[in-house]
């Protein structure tokens, strides 16, 4: 195990009933580090998180957190541990306000340094809005609140599940603009996501998931548009 290593999985598959929607993965990420997960839609991404904080069904292989298994434990400690995932469709509260969401994160009552002071700076929209329903905001306002609600809980891992989808280009820039930010306080990323460009752009590393198996693994650097696109279609 590397010293700065804070996941790693380990021929881990995933059932739903008879069906294997995950075979035999194989994924680590280390401390401060960037690893994206690309794939195709009914690839596995989402199981693949749900399994890591303990939310899929049946799961077998290894994961460890810090060198503990965490396998099988329920979700409540691996996050008490720090871990916390932002989930597909962000989950939010939506006739709560913004600070009622917001102290979700914040009442998992893990000490750190990110707090209600350093959220606001990270994005003013917010404070402002403080006080208003969270149905209330834009997709993409709602999307801050889904993340910064994950990094109140201060983690040591973050688990980002689609934080792009359906939201305009702009917004999306404003999102993926925090992710070096959480990165340089030495949060490990996992972030899933469709849109591959945006994905590889920030990665240290990355994964392609075909059909429940990792088709390639390596550098973004490293890897060409056409060698992605073969192992993230199977064509
Ligand atoms: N709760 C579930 N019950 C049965 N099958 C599921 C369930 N969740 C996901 N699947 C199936 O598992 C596969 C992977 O799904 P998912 O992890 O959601 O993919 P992705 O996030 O990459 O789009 C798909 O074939 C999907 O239909
Ligand atoms: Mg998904």
């Amino acid at each position: 195990m590397a010293t700065n290593e804070l996941l790693s999985v380990e021929g881990v598959s995933v059932f739903y009933d008879k069906f294997r929607a995950l075979d035999r993965i194989d994924i680590n990420v280390g401390a401060g580090e960037i690893v994206s997960i690309i794939g195709a839609n009914g690839a596995g991404k989402s199981t693949l998180l749900k399994a890591i904080i303990g939310q899929a069904g049946r799961v077998e292989g290894r994961i460890q957190f810090e060198g503990e298994n965490i396998l099988g434990r329920a979700t409540a400690d691996i996050v008490a541990a720090g871990m916390m995932l932002v989930p597909e469709g962000r989950r939010l509260f939506p006739s709560l306000t913004v600070e009622e969401n917001l102290r979700l994160g914040w009442a998992v009552g893990r000490k750190g340094e990110f707090g209600f002071a350093e959220l606001w700076r990270l994005f003013p929209a917010l404070e402002e809005r403080k006080r208003q329903k969270a149905g209330s905001l834009s997709g993409g306002q709602q999307q801050m609140v889904a993340l910064g609600r994950a990094l109140l809980a201060n983690p040591k891992l973050l688990l980002c599940d689609e934080i792009s989808l359906g939201l305009a280009p702009l917004v999306v820039n404003e999102l993926y603009a925090l992710i070096p930010r959480v990165k340089e306080r030495g949060i490990g990323i996992l972030i899933v996501e469709q849109d591959i460009e945006r994905s590889l752009a920030v990665a240290d590393r990355f994964y392609c998931l075909l059909e429940g198996r990792v088709s390639l693994a390596g550098h973004p650097r490293e890897a060409t548009r056409e060698m992605v696109m073969k192992h993230y279609f199977g064509l």
